[in-house]
């Protein structure tokens, strides 16, 4: 099928290089012409493990193309939107100009009998306005609105294998195509063909969910602080109940990324446009409680070096998650910047977003050895558990730094191998 994609960012590009490799013809179109020259040359503007051999290989196959004229799209038979809807600059809602301003090239100039399909995660409202906008100029394209829950890091594999398929319409008939698009390839996925504002309520709500889940864990390891509970120990003592579950109740240095955050926020601004904020003003304290457990990492800091001006700090991580270069709102990168905006000698290192981490905040010192970071460091912060870090072995690396204190910000260490090795370590949540 020939298809297009708007919109080269992590969802639209991972979305365009992975249907492209089922042999659909797709055409990637983006605003930004530094991006598409780079994607036309083989390059992500980002880490995506597995995404870059596939970019390859269908490059190689010429199955999809990459251009910054809208009018490419005129034989597509689907469109997906997939342009960002970021935090607005002036407050807690999100920016929708872009996705308007697409949208309405899209409609310039798509096929009368096509179907645009919104992915990105809007305002509960927003399909059913812009369906309205069809309405009113006639048009016979066909609006779906279908949310994408992808995770950073396994994207490839969430896009092959969704766990599930949202699609809002006007009309359970409008949805067939798209959802007859997503059988060919996924089987076995549970699809939900539903109206427009639950559909864009799927996936707010369970960004909020999840967002929940990790701030609630997070309020635990600030009563276990007070308290000499060890908050991890708790986690997976109610996670056992399946009813709770494990997943998403790590605690530590909390959430960040490019929609956590802001997806909870923009939700309450919505809620509160619509005279609902009691409903979400949970989400607010959420949102405080994550921002919080930054400041208990600078504040176990700072407690460790006293003063820090001068003092060397080994920060090993900047993404906001591991298998990612996204440095957006990282609590990671964060936490370094208010130590070194504090005095301290802060190095950074991260095995893959030192390039994004330094364009967003040039003035840090960056550091590709993991070796030359540590290496007279007066305190160690794990704050990204990549795989490079879990696996570091205590009695090797502690003859680098000049104290041995180190904390796990994500509580993933083997506290026990550390200690025995001659460690001091802290975290968030338990006493150690
Ligand atoms: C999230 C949703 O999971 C995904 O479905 C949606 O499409 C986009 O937003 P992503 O931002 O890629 O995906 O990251 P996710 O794996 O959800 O992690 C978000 C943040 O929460 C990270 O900073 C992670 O470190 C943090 N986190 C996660 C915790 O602090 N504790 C946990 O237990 C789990």
């Amino acid at each position: 099928m020939k298809i297009s994609v708007i919109g080269a960012g992590y969802l639209g590009a991972t979305h365009a290089i992975c249907m492209a490799s089922l042999g659909h013809e797709v055409v990637v179109v983006d605003v930004d012409s530094e991006k598409i020259a780079l994607l036309k040359g083989g390059t992500l503007p980002f880490f995506e493990p597995g995404l870059s051999e596939l970019l390859s290989s269908v490059l190689e196959t010429k199955t999809i193309s990459f251009t910054t004229d809208i009018t490419a799209i005129s034989e597509c038979a689907i469109n997906f939107l997939c342009i960002g809807t970021p935090q607005n600059r002036e407050g807690i809602a999100a920016d929708l100009s872009a996705l308007e301003r697409a949208f309405d090239s899209v409609l310039s100039v798509a096929k009368s009998d096509s179907i645009i399909v919104g992915k990105s995660t809007v305002p509960v409202g927003t399909a059913q306005r812009l369906a309205r906008e069809l309405s009113n100029k006639k048009s016979d394209t066909t609006l779906n609105w279908n949310p994408e829950f992808l995770r950073e890091g396994h994207a490839v594999a969430d896009t092959f294998e969704p766990n599930r398929i949202v699609i809002g319409a006007l009309a359970p008939s409008d949805a067939r195509v798209l959802a007859d698009f997503y059988r060919s390839f996924s089987p076995n996925t549970p699809q939900f063909i539903t109206n427009f504002p639950t559909a864009e309520l799927v996936k707010v709500a369970a960004n909020a969910f999840l967002a929940t889940k990790i701030s609630f864990i997070n309020a635990m390891s600030e009563i276990a602080d007070a308290t000499g509970a060890d908050v991890t120990v708790l986690a997976d003592a109610i996670g056992i109940d399946d009813r709770i579950g494990r997943k998403f109740l790590g605690a530590g240095i909390g959430f960040g990324g490019g929609c956590l955050p802001k997806d909870i926020r923009a939700f309450l601004a919505r809620a509160d446009e619509l005279g609902l904020g009691e409903s979400l003003a949970f989400l607010q304290e959420f949102d405080l409680i994550n921002q919080r457990a930054r400041s208990r990492a600078v504040a176990v800091a700072l407690k460790e070096l006293g003063n820090p001006k001068g003092k060397k700090v080994a920060i090993l991580g900047a993404a906001f998650k591991p298998e990612s270069d996204d440095v957006r709102d990282s609590p990671a990168l964060e936490i370094a910047q208010t130590l070194a905006a504090l005095g301290a000698d802060v190095v950074v290192n991260d095995p893959r977003a030192l390039a994004s981490a330094a364009e967003k905040v040039p003035d840090l010192t960056y550091e590709e050895s993991i070796t030359q970071t540590l290496q007279g460091a007066e305190l160690t912060m794990l704050l990204t558990e990549w795989n490079e870090y879990r696996s570091l072995d205590p009695e090797k690396v502690i003859g680098l730094v000049k104290t041995p204190t180190l904390f796990d910000g994500r509580n993933v260490l083997d506290v026990g191998k550390w200690q025995t090795a001659g460690w001091k370590l802290l975290a968030l949540g338990r006493s150690l």
